[in-house]
């Protein structure tokens, strides 16, 4: 299982990328995938043009709130295992999961913990998990697989956008957070402008660019998926010719 995670500022472009990533994965044969929407306001399922399953935190939150009517003798990790099944949409070409909001009602610990253990039972089920973040990591310093072979991280050219950069690095290099990321990649979004920004090579970091792709955009206008976008769509080609290698080399 390789694992890719996209992170950067709001509106830089990470559920692009994600959704960008699942379909040049798909055109080169690989399989299974898995898409996980880890942003609570994200658009992943409408990016990728499929129907968002139950969210895991609403499912955590039904089943812990069960467990004390469960008949006598079922096994709580057993059911839940079973409902996280349940969660798991399953497409033609790849499994959508969707971890929602965390701000419940209630603290279902038990159930929290059984579910980070299935988790990652179930993430060894695919060749790639790609994870559309929220701005920051929050989310992943929650995760028990605080690992990430790859972190993506997506900025357009403006300070604020890079400061976000630099704040995510400071939290991967932050050992109290334990969060093991294996390689970093900036990914340059020229949506706003195409001077790269001199803060990113202070970074010193791979990169690559993601041009402007008016076909995107109107689809994004639209709220069509990207599933069936052109094969020589300007961003689908960059993250074939830049990505795919890395993921790629990753596997090997
Ligand atoms: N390279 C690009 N070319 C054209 N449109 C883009 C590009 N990158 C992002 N967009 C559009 O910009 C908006 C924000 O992108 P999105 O991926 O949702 O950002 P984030 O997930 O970081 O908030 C969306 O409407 C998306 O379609
Ligand atoms: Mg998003």
């Amino acid at each position: 299982m390789i694992t890719v995670g996209v992170a950067g500022k709001g509106g830089t472009g990470k559920t692009t990328v994600c959704a960008l990533t699942i379909v040049a994965l798909k055109r080169a044969g690989k399989r299974p995938l898995l898409a996980v929407d880890a942003d609570p306001s994200s658009m992943l399922c409408e990016v990728l043009g499929v129907l968002a399953p139950p969210s895991l935190v609403s499912l955590v939150d039904e089943v812990g709130r069960s467990f004390d009517k469960l008949p006598q003798g079922m096994d709580k990790s057993r059911y839940l295992e079973y409902r996280i099944r349940e969660a798991v949409s399953e497409n033609r070409d790849f499994d959508v999961l969707l971890m929602g909001r965390t701000e419940g009602p209630g603290c279902y610990c038990y159930a929290n913990h059984l579910l980070r253990d299935h988790l990652d039972r179930l993430e060894k089920n695919y060749q790639f998990v790609v994870i559309d973040n929220e701005a920051g990591l929050e989310h992943l310093s929650r995760r028990t697989t605080r690992q990430l072979d790859l972190l993506l991280l997506t900025t357009i050219t403006s300070r604020t956008s890079l400061l976000s950069v630099e704040r995510i690095l400071e939290m991967v290099n932050d050992r109290n957070l334990d969060i093991r990321v294996g390689k970093v990649c900036l990914v340059v979004n020229e949506m706003a402008g195409n001077s790269l920004p001199s803060l990113a090579e202070k970074f010193s970091l791979p990169s690559f660019r993601l041009p402007v792709d008016r076909e995107i955009l109107t689809r994004s206008e639209k709220g069509q998926g990207l599933m069936d976008l052109p094969d020589d769509s300007p961003a689908l080609v960059s993250i074939k010719d830049n990505l795919l290698p890395i993921l790629n080399s990753l596997v090997n």
